[in-house]
């Protein structure tokens, strides 16, 4: 059965690869936003206007399970796909239940997009399971850029990561949660940067670990893997990028400019 994984850009990427890794024989078919990325800015009514455009088409494409590899677009609109789809949707969250049961000192601090931060199931997740626990949220849309451009290391990266991390660890967090999926592709340089003990938690391999036991049924009729991924960007960006993104994967590549441009200024 082919799984459709979406996303704002290529953060999803490093959703798709934890997927890849697990259940190296399914077919993987990967459709990520580049012209219209970040979400993070964005209105609800626009994240899931192109969420929509964009599963309709790995739908088209035969998807039979619709992986949501970006926390902005689950949280703002994992209900209504699930309400219109007839094949299972998996969605992702940042990490704060995992985070809560973690942590020592009784602060996390969550790394996730604005459009995350401000939804309400965001706050019902975080009322729900960080009782007791003060939850300090921090936006980096700088990652998704640095993430977006294919730059992984450098000073660049190292500001950002001080930047989004230290107020947080002044706080006293010692669970960071890594609440959007352009972010884990930044983990060694976050991990270098942070006092030993403290812990990072990112939910792509429990979404890899859901998918495979969605899956399981299903692998014996597909033993061996394929890996198709497109963009709504350049396709030159997206072919420079994935050695660097999922070094030693093999992929074919397209660009599918679902919608057209973005207006200036969205
Ligand atoms: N990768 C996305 C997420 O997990 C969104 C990043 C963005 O487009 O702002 O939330």
């Amino acid at each position: 059965m082919k799984i459709g994984l979406l996303d704002s850009g290529v953060g999803g990427l490093s959703v798709l690869r934890e997927v890849h890794r697990l259940l190296p024989g399914a077919e993987l078919h990967y459709l990520g936003d580049s012209a219209w990325c970040p979400y993070g800015t964005k209105s609800p009514g626009l994240i899931c206007e192109r969420v929509f455009a964009i599963a309709d088409h790995l739908l088209a494409e035969g998807a039979g399970i619709l992986v949501i590899a970006c926390n902005s677009a689950t949280i703002h609109a994992v209900g209504a796909l699930r309400a219109t789809y007839p094949i299972p949707v998996v969605g992702m969250e940042p990490a704060v239940k995992p985070a809560a049961e973690l942590t020592r000192s009784g602060v996390i601090g969550v790394l996730a997009t604005e459009a995350s931060i401000a939804g309400e199931k965001f706050h019902q997740l975080v009322h729900t399971h960080a009782n007791g626990v003060r939850v300090i949220t921090r936006p980096c849309p700088r990652f998704v850029e640095l993430v977006e451009a294919g730059q992984l290391t450098g000073p660049e990266v190292e500001t950002a990561v001080d930047e989004a991390v230290s107020p947080l660890l002044e706080t006293g967090a010692d669970v960071i949660v890594l609440g959007c999926t352009h972010y884990p592709f930044l983990r060694p340089v976050i991990e270098e940067r942070l006092p030993a003990g403290t812990l990072v938690v990112d939910t792509g391999p429990a979404v890899a670990r859901r998918v495979s036991a969605l899956l399981a049924p299903d692998l014996s009729s597909s033993p061996v893997g394929s890996l198709h991924i497109e963009t709504t960007g350049s396709l030159g960006i997206l072919e420079s990028l994935l050695p660097r993104l999922l070094p030693g994967i093999e992929a074919t590549c397209a660009t599918l400019p679902i919608g057209g441009p973005p207006p200036s200024g969205s």
